[in-house]
């Protein structure tokens, strides 16, 4: 019997807008299928995570979307954070999805899908996305460039259908998906990803440097920091909890923010030829 679904929340963290792209394809896709869709960017969001309201909110939805971009081939904090946060449901239905560089997807899909499943979700559908390489934002041809695109699109419309008409009534059902089921097919991978994170590769992440002296107070910075760590107050500061996205870098008008990146970019380059995963964008 298939399961009626009249309600979706869209929750994806985006700092490069690959992730948002995919979220709103979704969106747009139940809309027109007359589905009563909304996205919730957690652009922000602090340790905490979400708010008694929202956690009522996400309570009434048929069905839950959680998007991250690939970090070090695991979700990104703020979406850990969030995920972890969620209220104990019975037998919702929930579709996490990714967006990565191209590099490695790694654990990140698998290890959103266990902790939906963990706070009572039934896995309704996963997808895995190809997307610019958002570290390669300053060089000519970043991996994933163009993506996502008409194909990714494609494909997001098809997860779609599939949930549409799918029957997920009860837990352990034949077509809910276990989130082993979206295990990394590469077994190095899959073992390496205990210690690739982060928290070991940040200390490696390109230094960013300040020069508070060209600083005019625009503020831009402010909301371009996902995680909300910049200060302004005295000089530009970067303050606990930076997550290597380098919007900063990236957005400040006057170049505040300064990192050398190139050497990322090689390095990224290496690392995809040593790790590639193929189908590059997936649904299941
Ligand atoms: C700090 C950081 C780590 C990343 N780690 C990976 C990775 O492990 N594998 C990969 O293929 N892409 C990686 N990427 C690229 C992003 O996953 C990819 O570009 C994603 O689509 C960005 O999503 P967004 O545009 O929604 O921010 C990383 C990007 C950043 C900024
Ligand atoms: S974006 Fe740059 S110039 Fe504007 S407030 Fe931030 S550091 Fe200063
Ligand atoms: S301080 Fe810069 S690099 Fe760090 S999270 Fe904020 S915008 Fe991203």
């Amino acid at each position: 019997m298939s399961n009626k679904i009249q309600k979706v929340a869209i929750v994806f963290f985006s700092p490069q807008e690959n992730t948002r792209m995919v979220a709103e394809w979704f969106r747009d896709i139940f809309q027109e299928k007359g589905i009563d869709a909304r996205t919730r960017d957690l652009t922000g969001l602090n340790r905490n995570g979400i708010s008694e309201a929202e956690i009522g909110f996400l309570e009434r939805m048929d069905l839950l979307l959680v998007g991250s971009p690939v970090y070090s081939w695991h979700i990104a904090s703020p979406v850990e954070w969030f995920a972890s946060r969620l209220p104990r449901v019975h037998n919702k239905l929930a579709v996490p999805f990714v967006t990565y560089g191209g590099v490695n997807s790694g654990a990140a899909l698998a290890e959103l899908a266990r902790s939906l499943q963990k706070h009572g979700y039934l896995i309704a559908g996963a997808g895995k996305f190809l997307g610019k390489h958002s570290l390669m934002f300053g060089g000519k041809k970043p991996l994933g460039r163009n993506h996502p695109d008409a194909g990714e699109k494609a494909l997001t419309k098809k997860l779609v259908d599939k949930i549409i008409s799918g029957s997920f009534e009860e837990e352990g059902a034949a077509d809910s998906i276990s989130w082993q089921t979206l295990n990394n097919k590469r077994a190095l991978v899959r073992m390496l990803s205990r210690t690739v994170n982060m928290k070991s590769l940040g200390p490696m992440m390109p230094k960013i440097s300040i020069n508070p002296e060209k600083c005019t107070k625009c503020q831009v910075c402010l909301e371009a920091c996902p995680v909300r760590v910049i200060s302004i107050n005295t000089a530009p500061r970067i303050l606990t909890g930076c997550i290597y996205c380098y919007n900063c870098v990236r957005l400040c008008p006057e170049g505040v923010f300064e990192a050398s990146m190139a050497g990322v970019g090689i390095g990224i380059r290496g690392m995809a030829v040593m790790n590639r995963e193929r189908p590059q964008s997936q649904i299941w």
